[in-house]
């Protein structure tokens, strides 16, 4: 039986159109999920909508429409904006279907008859106009950070998670697992700040509005919209359920994908819970940066968000997704630059690959007709060293893959490309293809061949991240033999070479100027 992988991405808030950002960590989990998959692993994704809690039934209300309804036709819309960027998710959990709510119900009664879940009392500053308690910290001047209006202190019945009782668990957890969390400088972030100086036990309730789960005894609570959010990892799988096959074969999670700002959720709310549970902990949590503009957050009030559909509308999936697996560093923010966006595709999608594609093409039409038998292949002067560091770059590769490393990965993949157009100019087919000498047309086969060949291993390696420019490719130049382990062996004479009369150009190159003025002119705000 193949081994299994569970990637997960958050479920995100419908509470707003999702930007660049998110969509980033959507792609990467496919990503991961399709090179997974191609490593033959049986790979299952999830990914969602966190539907309840009092920002969403405030955001129904702005819109005219009843919470279930706006939730609905927001969740159609994520799906459809999914599909667009070629996102191969195995299951879309909704925290309002039932299959959730009726666990995660059962979930917060147990933990409460096992005595985790007290009822206690909650204080602190409300705002009435905006419905919502905040901490000291929390208030500008005093007042209401939301609307900046006065607050009263107030309390209120809660129930609370105690935390504290799992506090030596869990730091003996995370030192038991230094990987549990990525990248490491998070890791340390959560364990000095967070873990160490003594977890506070969480309020995990709320009374204050009804957009959510009632507490099973007490319906007058609503259950905490992350006590509720994060039980769909185990939900979605069928966790609890006479039906839980998914569960059975996927749990633990090998990865939950996040961005930074919920990283404590998830690194120590989510454990703890599963602790009480009884369950088997996630083995990996990995916290992505955020993306930016240059002039700072993107905001919808200033009117200066990037929006999928403006990059995948003009100009390609593949270039959207390309360009955010490459740009976001492992564990660092990124800025999402205009300039940057029009480099890339230029520079490395329609010059590096793009160019490589078609150039050979051209050349396998031009001097052989389009077809040619590599038996009769001859080895140049550069053969070899070429297949060399092919081969190493793809190791490389591998191992940042492996990593989740993805910008890394993708470096390497073009080191490959940028192997292959120079060794074209050091081969100079053209010359040979001038040469009457019987050799020489022999080795212009073995030129040829060895183009296709590294075009056939980049095609592999770049097919979690280029889905469609990955099959653009083996359609143009007839290629089968496609599985991963097939790129380990650099094999110039793989098969008989057939390729397209005429390429398609897989990215077509950019006006540098008229491309930047119109992404200059997504985020210049109102
Ligand atoms: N609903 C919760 C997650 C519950 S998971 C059990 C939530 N939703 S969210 O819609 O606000 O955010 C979803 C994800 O988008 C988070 O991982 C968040 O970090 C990410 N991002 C939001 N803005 C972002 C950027 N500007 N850049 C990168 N990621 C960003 O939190």
């Amino acid at each position: 039986m193949s081994k299994k992988f569970y990637v997960t991405t958050p479920i995100y808030y419908p509470s707003g159109k999702l930007h660049i950002g998110s969509s980033y960590t959507t792609i990467l989990a496919d990503a991961i999920k399709r090179y997974k998959k191609l490593r033959g692993y049986d790979a299952f994704m999830l990914t969602g909508a966190d539907e309840h809690g009092q920002k969403i039934e405030t955001v129904a209300k702005e819109n005219n429409k009843d919470p279930q309804t706006y939730v609905d036709e927001m969740a159609e819309a994520t799906k459809k904006l999914w599909k667009k960027l070629n996102i191969e998710y195995d299951d879309y959990i909704r925290t309002t279907e039932k299959r959730h709510e009726d666990v995660a119900r059962e979930i917060f009664d147990k933990l409460m008859k096992q005595g985790d879940i007290y009822l206690g009392e909650y204080e602190g500053w409300y705002c009435l106009p905006c419905e919502t308690y905040f901490t000291e910290k929390q208030l500008v001047e005093g007042k209401c950070p939301d609307c900046g209006r006065e607050v009263r202190k107030m309390k209120e019945e809660a129930y609370f998670f105690n935390m504290k009782k799992y506090q030596n668990k869990i730091e003996e957890f995370y030192e038991e697992n230094p990987n549990f969390i990525q990248p490491e400088s998070r890791r340390n972030e959560l364990l000095n700040n967070f873990i160490k100086p003594g977890i506070e036990d969480l309020c995990v309730s709320r009374t204050s509005f009804d957009w959510g789960i009632k507490v099973k005894s007490n319906p007058k609570h609503v259950i905490y919209v992350w006590l509720d959010a994060l039980t769909n990892y185990i939900t979605a799988l069928g966790y609890g359920t006479d039906h839980d096959e998914n569960y059975q074969k996927y749990w633990p999670a090998d990865l939950h994908i996040i961005g930074k700002d919920i990283i404590r959720f998830h690194g120590i709310y989510w454990p703890i819970f599963l602790m009480a549970l009884g369950l088997p902990l996630p083995k990996q949590i990995y916290a992505h940066g955020f993306l930016s503009i240059r002039e700072g957050k993107m905001s919808k009030s200033k009117g200066n968000v990037v929006y999928p559909e403006h990059l995948y509308e003009r100009y390609g999936v593949d270039a959207t997704r390309y360009y955010l697996l490459r740009e976001y560093p492992f564990d660092q923010d990124v800025i999402f630059t205009p300039e940057s966006f029009v480099n890339r595709y230029n520079g490395d999608l329609a010059n590096d690959l793009g160019n490589l594609l078609n150039r050979t093409i051209g050349m396998v039409n031009k001097y052989f007709g389009g077809e040619i038998n590599v038996s009769e292949l001859a080895q140049t002067e550069f053969d070899s060293e070429f297949e060399t560091e092919v081969v190493k770059k793809v190791g490389e590769a591998e191992v940042c893959y492996d990593d989740i490393h993805f910008s890394n990965a993708l470096e390497k993949v073009w080191e490959i490309i940028s192997l292959s157009n120079k060794y074209i100019d050091k081969a100079e087919p053209w010359v040979l293809f001038k040469s009457e000498n019987e050799e020489d047309r022999k080795k212009l086969i073995s030129v040829m061949s060895h183009l296709v060949e590294s075009l056939r291993i980049v095609g592999i390696l770049i097919q979690p991240a280029l889905p469609e420019a990955s099959s653009k490719i083996f359609n143009q130049l007839n290629i089968e033999e496609t599985n991963w382990d097939s790129t380990k062996e650099f094999k110039a004479d793989r098969k008989a070479i057939k390729v397209v009369e005429k390429s398609e150009p897989l990215f077509i190159r950019l006006d540098t100027n008229e491309e930047i003025e119109y992404l200059s002119s997504l985020i210049k705000g109102k």
